[in-house]
Formats: structure tokens, sequence, C-alpha cells
């Protein structure tokens, strides 16, 4: 189903059901829940509908009910081109589901209520949130507008049969081999150069014309977090009970995933985490540049349905940052960031203070951004702590100065973490403080980043700080200021998530602080903690059929980290490898 443009934007149409489905954690994970979701396109609603999340912990008895709390959100956008039509955004829809039980598997099914409904289910449904009554949408004005993009009557029919609250199904869609991605063909690890130049460059974007809409009332799960403070049950604990299997000894595990977008390369890390990591990642924290638009917003409409087909952020929550290409300004407009505020709902300090931008009309260079923007709160910075772990996601495209509302929070933030209770302290954001390539040295973000925050990582004892922006894959040892401290944060780029990965090395010998370094490999990182002293990262090559090796292991200030970097063996040749004399060998 489906078409395909002339200029390769691949349009999915689902008739304005319900897709798009993905969490993000409350203020406490264990007991909090954000379902987020998208329905009919803003411009077409003479009401907007009333979402809401049925939930249980048997897919057959979903008996508690949560409509979202605030009226859904939409936004619209100047078009790049004309010809593509002003772009009215499907309305987003953020239901906080709260008084969960921790470490529980629950099952949940999203609905959008009929507008002569709503009122009825308010009174026959006990639910958490507020009801709201329906806001009528003025969009007479809009209705004679040819450049609007309506969707066919004949589908609005179709949205209206799916918006009722029957369960239909619980199937799920399936997706073909990507055809059109290259194959490893060597699996001895001597894959000539210029098959690897078009591994680098190859951008071709996701074709969601490929799979079914997903069933619009399909019952999903997910597992809330252990108490704060704890880690928990195995995550795969309960499925592996159930099948016979021995009990695994507890921990949490995260991937790291950095600048994804939706090409052939993010399709191999997604395939690989879905394959091999879905049933045991708790979280999924995404360090920014999430949807690659190019300043074309229908492409987080594709975005999400590329998302949707790998059936994992409906399951796991997914955390994020903001990246360079987050800003989404367009060139006749002053909006900024609209998709990443209105689309995600992360566990927010306070409700967004999102400006405009005030500089020159036009073309804004994503790649060069001017710094601060004006965006505070909301999805733009904020905290949560999962089991062992504190969690600090920052923007590095606010402002990070000390008289910042961002720094003087942060500051706030880390003098609150008790250690004792959660010991791992772990910051995520998009621009790296240190960087070991070619590029993006005099960004203003970083070099702000390097002047303001990096002394209060090393003052806070975090013990990782996680970032993507550079396209590539980079591990330092424990360093502060610049100098090799044990005591110091280790700093990771996993910028390699799909987008052009082939930034050069800024020098030929690394820097002393440099662990590993890699620009030719796409992938993604897991961090598994096993407890309040020991845990272990690794990075994942995807993708990929050769033969790895699996090092080192270090001991920090304050907590054991065994690190696994997986390379081709013939690779080792590219890297000079130091290591401080605090690093253990366990390979
Ligand atoms: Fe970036």
């Amino acid at each position: 189903m489906g078409f395909v443009h002339a200029d390769g934007y691949h349009a999915r149409v689902c008739g304005g059901s319900l897709r798009h489905v993905h969490l993000a954690v409350g203020h406490d994970p264990s007991t909090q829940m954000t379902v987020s979701f998208s329905s009919i396109r803003s411009s077409q609603a003479v009401y907007h509908r009333v979402g809401a999340v049925m939930v249980g912990t048997h897919p057959d008895q979903l008996d508690l009910y949560f409509e979202e709390q605030e009226p859904p959100r939409a936004y619209n956008a100047t078009p790049v081109q004309e010809k593509h039509g002003h772009y009215y955004s499907p309305y987003q829809h953020h239901v906080q589901l709260q008084g969960l039980e921790p470490d529980t598997q629950y099952y949940y099914k999203c609905v959008i209520l009929k507008p002569q409904d709503q009122h009825e289910q308010h009174e026959q449904q006990p639910h958490a949130g507020a009801s709201r009554p329906p806001q009528r949408k003025d969009d007479k004005s809009l209705r004679g507008n040819p450049n609007i993009n309506f969707e066919e009557e004949v589908l609005r029919a179709q949205e209206r049969e799916e918006v009722t609250v029957d369960v239909d199904d619980d199937g799920v869609s399936t997706l073909d081999e990507d055809e059109g991605a290259p194959h490893d063909e060597d699996d001895n690890g001597s894959r000539r150069l210029a098959q690897r130049e078009r591994r680098f460059l190859n951008l071709v974007y996701y074709d969601s014309t490929r799979a079914e809409c997903p069933p619009p009332h399909k019952i999903r799960r997910f597992q809330t977090a252990p108490p704060i403070g704890s880690i928990g049950k195995k995550k795969n604990q309960q499925e592996g009970q159930e099948d016979g299997q021995q009990q695994q000894p507890p921990s949490l595990k995260f991937a790291y995933l950095g600048d994804l977008g939706q090409f052939t390369h993010s399709i191999e890390n997604l395939k690989h985490l879905v394959t091999h990591q879905r049933s045991e990642i708790s979280a999924i924290m995404l360090a920014g540049d999430i949807a690659y638009t190019g300043y074309d917003n229908r492409r987080w409409d594709t975005y999400f349905d590329f998302m949707d087909d790998f059936f994992m952020i409906d399951e796991i929550p997914m955390q994020i940052c903001a990246g360079n290409h987050d800003i989404d300004k367009q060139e006749n407009d002053s909006d900024i960031f609209l998709a990443y505020e209105n689309r995600f709902r992360m566990p927010q300090v306070k409700p967004a203070e999102l400006g405009t931008y005030q500089g020159p009309t036009g073309y804004l260079d994503m790649d060069a951004p001017d710094y601060p923007l004006p965006y505070e709160y909301g999805n733009s910075y904020y905290a949560f702590p999962y089991g062992v772990t504190h969690n600090i996601f920052l923007n590095a495209y606010a402002s990070m100065e000390p008289t910042s509302s961002q720094y003087q929070w942060l500051v706030h933030e880390l003098e609150a973490v008790d250690r004792s209770v959660t010991p791992w302290l772990i910051v995520t954001m998009h621009v790296p403080v240190y960087n070991g390539f070619d590029v993006h040295h005099h960004d203003l973000q970083i070099v702000a980043a390097k002047q303001h925050l990096e002394p209060l990582f090393v003052q806070y004892n975090v013990n990782l700080v996680v970032a993507g922006h550079i396209h590539a894959y980079q591990r330092t040892n424990n360093v502060a200021l610049d100098i090799l401290d044990p005591k110091g944060p280790v700093h990771v780029v996993v910028g390699a998530g799909g987008r052009q990965c082939k930034a050069q090395f800024r020098t030929e010998e690394p820097d002393p602080w440099m662990a590993v370094r890699d620009a030719t490999r796409y992938g993604y990182g897991t961090l598994e903690i096993f407890n309040q002293t020991h845990a272990k990262w690794d990075w994942i090559i995807t993708g990929e059929s050769g033969k790895f090796r699996k090092w080192l292991a270090l001991t920090c200030m304050f907590c054991t980290f065994c690190w696994q970097d997986h390379f081709e063996s013939r690779l080792m040749s590219l890297f000079s490898l130091q290591f401080p004399s605090a690093i253990s060998l366990m390979f």
C-alpha cells in the first residue's frame, strides 16, 4: 500500500489511524510511564480526539484506564518547497500512566475516543487523567487551500472505522529483508575499500511503504523499572521462567544510539537491536539527531513509520536529547524544535519555554547553528533515576552558561543525587566534550560544554558521559580537564547510528585520553549494570560478519566498568591504544 513520491519521500498512508506509538519513562520509572502516539492529521480535524490507554497485567484484562492529561499537541510548518504544501502534523497524544507496580510487565492498548463517545467514556470508566471537553478547531479557512495535504475521503472513512475501541486483532506486520542494503560478502575481514566507501556514504531513506500500517488497537507491553536504588529482576526473567529456563542474574541494560536517522545503516542498527537485545534492554538512550528530516517535516512521519516497523519503542522507553538536526528551523519560518517538543514527552522539569529563532531570516545551517537557542525545560533537559542509575539529559543547543536556567538546574540536580542509592551517574548530550576527529571542533556548543559543563562532570564525579554528533565511535580513558585521572568520567561518542560515518582522525597519533576511535563502522552501545559497583559497556558493530575482538576492563573511582569494543581484527592496526596504569586488562 502507499505510494512513493518522485523526490524519494516514501509516505505510508494509514488514513489517520492510531500509530507511531512510543514510550518514555516518567519521573519515577518504577511507577510511571508515558505512552505517546499519533492520530488524525491536525489539518483534517474539526474536533481533536481524546486519546487514552487501557492497561493491565494480562492482555485479556486491561482494567486500568488513563486519559491524556493535556490536550493533544499539533504543529504546522512552512514547507521548504511550496510543491509539498503547508505541513500539518498529526495530533500527538501523550498519556501519562501512574500508580504502576515496580518491575512489572504490563499490557496496554491505545485508543482514540469517538467524539460522541468522549463524554460517555468519561463517565463509564475510572480514569487517572482529568477529563477535558473536546475543543473545536476552526479549520474552515484551511479547507479551500489547495496546498493543504488532505488525505483522501475514502481513507477518512477508514479512519472513522478505526477509532472504535474494540479489539480487532493482535497481529503484527512483517518487514522484508532490506534488499537495497549492501551485504557483507566477505567473512574473513578482507572487504575492499571500494565496498566500504559505499557503506560510508549510503544515504538511502527508509521506504515505509514496504510494510503495512500497524494494527490501530494492537495490544502492546512494557515493563516498569525496578524500585529506585535496586537492580530488580532481569528484564526477560518472566519470559524465561515461562519457558522453563534458569533464572538469570539480575541486571539493568540500556542501549545507547546516536545520530540514528532513517537510512540503510539505521536499519542495520535497529534490526540488530531488535533481534538480539529487545528482550533485555530496559531503556533506549538516543543521543540526538533523531530523524534527519532535512528541513522537510514530512520526514518526521516517515521516521515514526520506520520505528513502527521494528516493534521496539512501543515496548521499550526511548529517552532523547536535542541535536542540531532536531532544530528543524524552516527557511521561511522562525519556529525551532517544534517536532522535538511536540512529538515526545520526557519527564519534564517544567512545561517547555520554547521561543523562536531571532537570527537572520532564511536558511539556517544546521551544522553550525547559533548558540544559544531559546528552549528551556520541556523535552530540552531533564533527569530521572532508573534502578541504581541517575540519568541526566542535557540540551547543548540551549544555553549552558553559568547564569542559564539549564546550568543552574544541572547544579541543583547534581547536588541532589544520592550516590548511596543511585551510584551510577550518567550524562547524555548531543555534543562531545572530547573529540578526536577532525570535525566540529569550533562548534559554539562544544566550546561552551567544554568550558562550563566538564568542570561540573568532574566535580560531581559523573561516571559516564555519552554523546553523538560525530558520526563515529570513540571512548576515552578516565579523564578530567584533559588530564588522565581515574576519578574523571569516561566519555563515549556513539554517533555511528546511521548517518554518514566518514569522520577523519584529528591527529594520526591519538590523544593520551583516547582509548578507542573508529569512524568506519556503524553500531550502538549497551551498558549493562550488575550492581552498585560493576557494569559492562559493549560497543556493537552492526551489519558486519567478520571476527571481532573483545577487550578489557578498568576500575574507576566509584564503579567498575567492563569495556568491550567489538572490531574486526584487521582493523586493529588503525588504532594506537594507550591505557593508564589504573586499567587492568581482562582479555
Ligand atoms: Fe549532530
